[in-house]
């Protein structure tokens, strides 16, 4: 079977490779990722392992075997070990040369509904490009004008009144930031990418997010440290970063945990708004919360601007988040994983092979 063998590995779908004596024998790089599972694991714990007892895939391997040809079934929802699901189209299909032996390949939905998401995410950000250019336009001069007349009110008022010229200051400050903020997304121009080492950025992350917001909250680091440079604009990722860890600390909580991890998954191809050449995210940064996930009511929203469930929030974080990503070429996702459950924040990000500047900046 070292040909099939070969193939398999050269393939970028996850594939699995079954003996006759129907034991899980070669996983492709694919499959590994997508199973969560080594290939010795694999080959060594067999189908129960990989897919949970009585498994939909195990039933379609059964029946290949039985009715002598190949078999699919389509978008169906697998559920892991350890509580983890994947909707993917799952095919069975007989080795020609020796029909005994089998693939199973999976089509995993994941990529198709990300490609969808990018798209979403690409019109969300437009939108927000065009409120907040208009936003800045009509709010910001108007405000300045009206911050110094409570100002200059001040000085003419009993103590009650200036209570309430300060109130009226405070509120146009709260204003004029929340209109500085959305003119993050008024910029249009391409971003400036250069090689970045993303752990540096996350280190700078960690420490902005504990001296201030995220104080009293643990946060673990869970690193692949020979993840190759990203092709990255070092500011607007700091931003992307240090919003996802304010929101995780806001559902985590005082004395919650937030994970940051990274990894290196080769196997995933992107096209670019559905269309053109696909393009490898292989970075992966995921931000973990141990909080209440995203309100069921907010639903695929969460990334568009306004969306909020915070009294004071603005809802622009993720706004901003998805723009930045998106300029980056990458792709940035939501998925609630596990029992009690964690919430999971995902960026997938292109590398680059240049290396980096001496001086960088
Ligand atoms: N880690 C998370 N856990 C639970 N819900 C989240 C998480 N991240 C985002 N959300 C939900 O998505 C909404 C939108 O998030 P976003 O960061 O865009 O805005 P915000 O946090 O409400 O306000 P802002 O970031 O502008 O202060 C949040 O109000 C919250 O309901
Ligand atoms: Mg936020």
């Amino acid at each position: 079977m070292a040909g099939a063998a070969e193939l398999l590995a050269g393939l970028a779908v996850p594939a699995v490779l079954v003996a006759p004596d129907t034991s899980l024998l070669v996983a492709n790089l694919a499959a590994e990722n997508f199973l969560n599972a080594s290939q010795q694991a694999l080959a060594e714990r067999g189908w129960s392992a990989a897919f949970g007892p009585d498994s939909i895939v195990e039933g379609l391997v059964a029946r290949a075997r039985r009715e002598g040809g190949g078999c699919a079934a389509f978008d169906v929802t697998l559920a892991f070990p350890g509580g983890r699901h994947a909707r993917a189209d799952v095919l069975v299909s007989p080795v020609g040369e020796a029909p005994d032996w089998l693939t199973v390949a999976f089509q995993t939905r994941s990529v198709a509904t990300l490609v969808d998401r990018q798209v979403v995410q690409q019109g969300a950000a437009r939108s927000a490009v065009g409120v907040a250019a208009m936003l800045a336009h009509e709010i910001k001069n108007p405000l300045s004008g009206i911050r110094g007349a409570a100002q200059l009110l001040r000085a003419s008022q009993s103590e009650e009144g200036q209570e309430l010229t300060d109130l009226i200051v405070a509120e146009v400050d709260r204003i004029a930031k929340l209109v500085d903020r959305m003119e993050s997304f008024t910029d249009t121009r391409p971003l400036r990418l250069r090689p970045e080492n993303i752990h540096e950025v996350l280190g700078h992350v960690r420490r902005v997010a504990e001296q201030g917001f995220a104080q009293g909250i643990r946060i673990v680091e869970r690193y692949d440290p020979s993840l190759p440079l990203v092709a990255a604009n070092r500011d607007a990722l700091v931003q992307v970063f240090l919003n996802l860890l304010k929101n995780a600390a806001e559902a985590t909580g005082k004395n919650g945990k937030i994970r940051i991890t990274t990894a290196f998954r080769p196997g995933l191809k992107v096209r670019a708004g559905g269309r053109g050449a696909a393009v490898s995210l292989p970075l992966e940064v995921r931000v973990i919360d141990d909080g209440p996930g995203i309100p069921a009511d907010l639903g695929d929203h969460v990334f568009e601007p306004f969306v909020s469930s915070k009294r004071g929030g603005s809802g622009l974080g993720l706004a901003l988040v998805a723009k930045i990503v998106a300029d980056h070429g990458g792709l940035v996702e939501y998925e609630r994983i596990g029992d009690p459950g964690e919430t999971v924040f995902r960026v997938l990000l292109p590398i680059t092979h240049e290396p980096r500047a001496k001086d960088p900046r």
